[in-house]
């Protein structure tokens, strides 16, 4: 069966020292986890700090984002063989503030998620609908776009280790959560998708997170639902207690 996968978002929060202590704190009270699989994804500059803390600990290091080339003159980028150098496992692509605030497109998602698997970093594949493509009854063409563009040209073989995160806009940092109901909705879709692009096999060892608005009192029921198989968590992965609250719930 697909083994729970939570991972935080920590997005642009914590300076070294903070990120160093959260780092320890997690080390620490999620030591005994061992049902779900836990990753963090820190900002770029805390994340050697953070990989000296995680060494060794049952927490994976996630990159929030990279750029698909692998060095040369692009001035203020990372590159993935950079995050895997200094220690990531994962990295998180087309995140939707990515994809709102500098211009991600499905095309330099599906072209970052091709760099991702030649330098062999789990992408964790971020795809969403707006509130105005929600209530304009197009959440499901959206999804579909962005998994087929973002999955274009991808191998069954580079497939396998694929986790996809469907985090709707509308529930990203607003306190708004989908309901389970909403939720499973659009991962039972996205699973009938894998299963036509990639086959039954591949499809059933997919793992589908949900993010937006995940909070220790809202977990046990996301999980509950079949295709749920973990969470992106933004806001609530900055807090400790919160993080292992929302890790044990889930277990
Ligand atoms: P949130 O963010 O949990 O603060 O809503 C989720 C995310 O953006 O990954």
């Amino acid at each position: 069966m697909r083994k729970p996968f939570i991972a935080g978002n920590w997005k642009m929060n914590m300076l070294t020292a903070e990120a160093a202590t959260l780092a320890a704190q997690l080390a620490e009270g999620l030591k005994d986890v061992k049902d779900i699989e836990i990753a963090v994804a820190p900002p770029c500059t805390a994340l050697s700090a953070v990989a000296e803390v995680l060494s060794g600990s049952n927490i994976h290091l996630a990159g929030q984002n990279f750029f698909w080339e692998e060095k040369g003159a692009y001035t203020g980028e990372v590159s993935g063989l950079m995050l895997k150098d200094i220690g990531c496992s994962h990295v998180i692509i087309g995140h939707s503030e990515r994809r709102q605030y500098f211009g991600e497109t499905d095309e330099s998602v599906n072209k970052k998620l091709k760099a991702a698997f030649q330098c062999h970093l789990t992408p964790i594949l971020c795809v969403g609908e707006t509130l105005e493509e929600r209530e304009t009854n197009k959440t499901m063409s959206v999804i579909e776009r962005q998994v087929r563009a973002g999955l274009s040209g991808i191998t069954r073989a580079d497939a396998r280790s694929l986790v996809i995160a469907y985090e709707p806009v509308w529930a990203i940092g607003t306190g708004k959560t989908a309901t389970p109901e909403q939720a499973e909705e659009v991962h039972k879709k996205i699973r009938e998708m894998s299963v036509d692009i990639y086959g039954n096999d591949l499809a059933e060892g997919l793992r589908i997170q949900y993010g937006g608005s995940v909070k220790p009192d809202n977990t046990k029921e996301l999980m509950g639902k079949p295709d749920i198989d973990g969470a992106l968590v933004g806001g609530a992965s900055l807090k400790a207690e919160s993080f292992i609250a929302i890790i044990k719930n889930a277990s």
